[in-house]
């Protein structure tokens, strides 16, 4: 038997963004926190290098903004950049009230008025302005915010609970266009239970498992970006999709990141025979936006049919390394690579989606009721590339933003009330999984191929027409079959992916991390790409 459940706010996501929400809410309101496995299933608990904020004496807003709108190569909206950075230095103190072990800086202990964290460099920063726990900065995040989550007698924390759709007035054929709640897969029962709401929150996460290499874990789908899509919200600049530049090259290791934070602290990356490329790129060197480091890896790469580059810390004191990069040291020594002695195999990988669902900046979507934040969310910070350790900054700022708009709006909506159940009369168990798995394998291919670091119009075509065959015949199964999280991860992943190649193929230009050799100047005037899903305005 499916279950109906009513919250004030459901919040679909137990990451950064969702949790910072949920724990700035008021106390009095009954919230669900959903997460489709299990709660460290995102992004965050894996983030390493930190999080940006204007913190030194020496550092200012005005700075943080200007670096921030050079990465994303003119696309950034202004507004956007300032309203995250002025928020930067409330949000750190936040996460530092909430218990957050950050790195101390030991040398600023005996020094009148200095901040007394570390700050650490990474690519685009003018500054030492990334706030960092060592090299496992999202684990320390989360479990603070985890921690505080589960002491609070309001929070519903919810495990193994895969958001399906959302539900809409539209949805249900009736009068008004508010969201209403989700429907939600119960790995445990099987059953798709309905949650009904006042507020909705898709705090999701990214697209990156669109790609065949990725950084991130294996939940990183779309699905906030789909549902919000199907459910009327615009989505804008999908085509930039950020590339790691340094991701451990290892048949074992499963794209494990290395951290920019190693190139901020002085790391080089090498050709194989041992000769330094980057200068021959940007004059920053190593320390270029990632879109043109990944760029320059990969061009590298190509050039001398080399499998990857190196990554290079061993000038550095060894007791430095292992103290300051406690996690990758122990990860590259389990197989066998010593970092304070030899370089270390590194190669780019899908990482962060800059594009999402279009958010006001209170992280408002088109649909009223329902808000985005996080990395599914499209702010107009990142513009076409996203700088360093600005995305969990991201997510603290709207998730809290996000939390403030929600309170002011209680009085104005209704308690949740009964929905009607999720039909499952017309479907039967699937008897072919095993088309799930093949088609999951060939949209990651061929997006890898023809969507990735270098494209080309022609290349777009035949990913537009491959995700057009498989959209079809998943959209048969999904209408034959009992939803699995599998199949709903299948579906909305080949819905992001065909909305990143719609868009890709909009852009008549090369900028930041759209970079094709059919257009390869940027045009004079920075344009969003902007998607309107077929319902929307009905
Ligand atoms: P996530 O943390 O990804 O959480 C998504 C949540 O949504 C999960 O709980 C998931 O279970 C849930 N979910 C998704 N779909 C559904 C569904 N259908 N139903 C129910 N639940 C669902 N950024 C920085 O700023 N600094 C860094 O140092 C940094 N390092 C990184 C290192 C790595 C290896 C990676 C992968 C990313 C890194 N990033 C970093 C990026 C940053 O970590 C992410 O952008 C950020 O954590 C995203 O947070 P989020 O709350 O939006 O989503
Ligand atoms: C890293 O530590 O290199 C990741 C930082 C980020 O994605 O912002």
């Amino acid at each position: 038997m499916s279950e109906q459940y009513q919250h004030d706010v459901l919040v679909i996501g137990s990451g950064a963004a969702g949790l910072s929400l949920a724990l700035t809410l008021p106390a009095h309101l009954r919230v669900a926190v959903l997460s489709k496995g299990d709660l460290a299933n995102g992004s965050t608990f894996w983030a390493q290098g930190g999080v940006a904020a204007v913190l030194d004496e020496t550092d200012t807003v005005q700075s943080h903004v200007e670096d921030t709108l050079n990465a994303g190569a003119g696309l950034c909206d202004e507004a956007a950049v300032r309203f995250t950075v002025e928020h930067s230095r409330e949000a750190i103190q936040w996460l530092i009230d909430q218990g957050v072990p950050f790195t101390r800086d030991e040398g600023a202990e005996h020094e009148q008025g200095a901040f007394e964290y570390h700050l650490t460099r990474e690519g685009g920063h003018s500054h030492r302005r990334i706030i960092h726990a060592a090299d496992a900065t999202g684990a320390a995040i989360f479990t603070t915010l985890l921690g505080q989550a589960r002491q609070r007698g309001n929070i519903d924390l919810l495990e193994q609970r895969v958001a399906v759709d959302l539900i809409t007035d539209k949805r249900l054929g009736q009068p008004g266009d508010r969201c209403l709640g989700a429907y939600v897969l119960n790995r445990s029962t099987g059953e798709v239970d309905t949650f009904g709401a006042r507020f909705t929150v898709l705090a999701c996460g990214g697209a990156a498992k669109v790609y065949l290499y990725t950084s991130n874990p294996d939940g990183a789908c779309g699905d906030g970006i789909a549902m919000a899509w199907r459910a009327g919200c615009r989505v804008a600049n999908l085509e930039f999709n950020q590339f790691h530049p340094t991701c451990l090259y290892h048949p074992e290791a499963k794209s494990f990141l290395i951290t920019e934070a190693l190139r901020g602290e002085g790391a080089l990356l090498k050709l194989a025979n041992g000769e330094r490329f980057m200068q021959r790129f940007d004059p920053r060197a190593e320390l270029a936006p990632r879109d043109i480091v990944a760029r320059a890896i990969d061009h590298e790469m190509k050039r001398l049919g080399a499998d990857c580059v190196y990554l290079d810390i061993s000038h550095k004191p060894a007791e430095f390394i292992k103290s300051h990069f406690p996690t990758v040291y122990e990860r590259c020594l389990a197989y066998a690579i010593d970092i304070t002695r030899q370089p270390i195999p590194v190669v780019p990988a899908a990482h962060y989606t800059c594009g999402g669902v279009m958010v006001d900046q209170h992280g408002l979507t088109d649909v009223p009721g329902l808000y985005a934040i996080g990395e599914t969310s499209f702010t107009g910070l990142h513009g076409a590339n996203r700088m360093a350790s600005n995305s969990l900054l991201e997510c603290f700022v709207y998730g809290r933003a996000a939390a403030g708009h929600i309170s002011a709006q209680l009085d104005q909506v209704q308690p949740p009330r009964a929905l009607p159940s999720w039909d499952a009369s017309q479907v039967t168990d699937s008897d072919e999984d095993v088309i799930i798995a093949h088609n999951w394998d060939e949209l990651r291919r061929f997006m890898w191929d023809y969507v990735g670091i270098v494209r080309t119009t022609k290349r777009l075509q035949r990913a537009q027409h491959r995700v057009r065959l498989l959209l079809d015949e998943i959209d048969e199964f999904y209408s034959n079959y009992k939803v699995s999280r599998d199949l709903i991860e299948l579906r909305n992943l080949a819905q992001v992916a065909e909305l990143m190649i719609q868009s890709a193929m909009q852009r008549k230009e090369s900028r930041g991390l759209h970079y094709t050799l059919d257009y390869l100047d940027m045009l004079p005037e920075a344009v969003d790409t902007i998607l309107q899903p077929p319902t929307y305005g009905d």
